[in-house]
């Protein structure tokens, strides 16, 4: 068994443990074939609300439903043992007040039994983290681009160029930090500002697009498998995997027409 993979399935504290230690290892995970690969080699499985654009070809990640989560957290949490899970929350089902985040996060944690939820936001945000963490729901923070905020944002630009940016992102995390957080996204963030923000707070900080100085990275797993059309920047793609699906689909559509599949050895009969 390899050092990283547990008995048991890690907690929060074992995440929060890893500071200043060894990196924390998260790639995103939709259903339950990508989870079962994925988790011996991962402290965090998150279930990204980037599953919208990902697995549903939506525009943006603003069109996922609660219900959507918490079905893919579901059968993530059931198809992995060893890493912790974290389950995003989707746009519109935390922001309205504390009360209705709580209501949203408890199903969320309820439903599928996984280990924290996700939500995107800075300082307006962080009265909401107090209040579920001190109810026992944990919460991985999301800040700089916020893939939720793209109206707002006016698209998906790296965060932190002017200094008024840069201060209002150091006002977010350790806003989201003295809350309670956990653990904290920071995406697409100048590099010099993801690693201030890493040495100024005690929480791991989770980097994408952001610094190598990050105490953990994460990747759309489509991403660096090379499963999605257009990659990033910041993505290194680690696998071809969409050109040996597509190898694979033509060889076997030219054995079906050429009737070489199925054999008689793939048949039933009698004998
Ligand atoms: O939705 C998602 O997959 C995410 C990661 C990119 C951090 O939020």
């Amino acid at each position: 068994m390899s050092k990283h993979v547990s008995s048991r399935r890690k907690t929060i504290l074992d995440i929060q443990k890893l500071k200043g230690a060894t990196p924390v290892v998260v790639l995103t995970a939709y259903t339950a074939p990508m989870a079962r690969l994925l988790d011996e080699h991962v402290d965090i499985l998150l279930v990204g609300d980037s599953l919208g654009m990902v697995l549903y070809g939506m525009e943006s990640t603003l069109p996922v439903s609660l219900d959507i989560m918490i079905a893919h957290g579901r059968a993530v949490v059931k198809a992995s043992k060893s890493a912790a899970v974290v389950v995003d929350m989707p746009f519109g089902s935390y922001q309205g007040s504390k009360e209705v985040a709580f209501n949203a996060c408890a199903r969320v944690i309820k439903e599928t039994g996984c280990q924290a939820v996700k939500i995107e936001g800075g300082a307006e945000m962080a009265e909401t983290i107090k209040f579920l963490t001190e109810r026992g729901i944990p919460v991985m923070g999301h800040i700089a681009l916020m893939p939720q905020h793209v109206n707002t944002l006016g698209g998906y630009r790296h965060q932190g160029r002017t200094e008024e940016e840069r201060k209002k992102l150091m006002k977010d995390a350790l806003a989201i930090e003295k809350a309670g957080a956990f653990s904290m996204v920071i995406e697409c963030a100048e590099e010099s500002l993801a690693r201030e923000i890493t040495g100024k707070v005690s929480m791991c900080t989770i980097g994408i697009g952001a610094s190598p100085k990050c105490d953990g990275q994460v990747l759309v797993t489509e991403d660096m498998l090379g499963l999605t059309d257009v990659a990033p920047k910041f993505v290194k793609q680690y696998a071809n995997v969409g050109a040996a699906v597509s190898k694979a689909a033509a060889q076997y559509a030219s054995e079906v027409r050429a009737r070489k599949f199925p054999t008689l050895g793939h048949c039933f009969s009698k004998k």
